[in-house]
């Protein structure tokens, strides 16, 4: 099994990071754009080897994709990350040329590759990448709700006092400030509703903190957050490598699900070894339907962008 990540910056290293350490692949390339950054990292990982006890082999590329050839997996984190106050929209004049770039060159080495799209604004780079590459649907995931899904369940376990892991909650929509839907009614605890527990201002408040989660970090951090967005990209290639049929939320090409078509939005997939496999109907509410539209809606006028690039 072979991966490859691109992009050494903090999210393509916590991905291969993580990568590594779940022994996911016999070989994992790093790649970057800057001279030596991921040669420097992916020694840095190898001399954890020892120490972790992993058995993957990490090396880096300064841009030769020749490095990358035969990958069953491309997690793609390349472009710029926001600043404080930006949104991540304001990324897409930027990102969409790398993003491009990034899928020609992979294809060239790795015709059949799976593409995991974390770059921002992920949802439009989702779309870009699926018709850039004219690639069959299942084989172009992006990764937005995976990490909010999870930023989630952080914000219901710090509210319920109880482990994340017990949680089941997802988000849908895009991968924007105001664009993602926690879907709060349906998510449980161990199989109960979380509402049971919790005061309505309690899961407005969740609701909230959960769609600027990725805002909030930039604002402390001064750059965009690695952590959580690193390993949500690791869980969805071990998904693929060990075939799990794991259930996330992923951004995906629509057509006619949940109400829409032509465009790719966060929804809950089936994750296996043919990339996200199926797609779950999880009965939204009238209320919820008109947030996914509304969400869908602004995705779309982002998609429109790239038209005058
Ligand atoms: C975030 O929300 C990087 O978009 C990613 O942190």
């Amino acid at each position: 099994m072979k991966i490859t990540v691109v992009g050494a910056g903090a999210v393509g290293a916590t991905c291969a990071d993580n990568i590594a350490r779940k022994e996911l692949a016999n070989e994992l390339v790093l790649l970057d754009i800057k001279e030596g950054l991921a040669e420097g990292k992916a020694q840095d990982m190898m001399q954890t080897a020892a120490l972790l006890g992993f058995d993957t082999r990490i090396t880096g590329s300064t841009n030769d994709y020749s490095k990358t050839a035969g990958s069953d997996v491309v997690i793609i984190t390349s472009g710029i990350p926001r600043k404080p106050g930006m949104t991540r929209e304001e990324l897409i004049g930027t990102n969409a040329g790398i993003v491009k770039t990034v899928c020609e060159n992979i294809l060239k080495h790795s015709p059949n590759a799976i593409i995991i799209v974390i770059s921002n604004p992920m949802d439009t780079m989702t779309y870009l990448a699926l018709t850039a590459t004219g690639l069959p649907k299942n084989r172009i995931i992006g990764m937005g709700g995976t990490l909010d899904s999870s930023r989630f369940k952080y914000q219901l376990s710090q509210h319920l006092n109880c482990s994340p892991a017990d949680l089941n909650a997802v988000v849908v929509g895009g991968h924007g400030d105001t664009t993602m839907i926690p879907l709060i009614r349906q998510a449980t605890w161990n199989s109960v509703p979380v509402t049971n527990f919790l005061s309505a201002e309690q899961q407005t408040k969740i609701v909230n903190d959960t769609m600027v989660g990725g805002a909030t970090l930039t604002k402390l951090i001064g750059t965009s957050a690695w952590y959580a967005p690193g390993a949500a990209g690791a869980a969805l290639a071990e998904a693929i490598v060990r075939d799990e049929k794991k259930l996330f939320t992923c951004c995906v090409a629509l057509d006619g699900e949940y109400g829409q078509k032509d465009i790719c939005l966060g929804v809950p997939v089936i994750i296996g070894k043919n990339g996200w496999e199926k797609i779950l109907d999880f009965g939204l509410n009238a209320d919820e339907q008109a947030a996914f539209n509304k969400s869908a809606e602004a995705v779309r006028n982002m998609n429109e962008v790239l038209k005058t690039l």
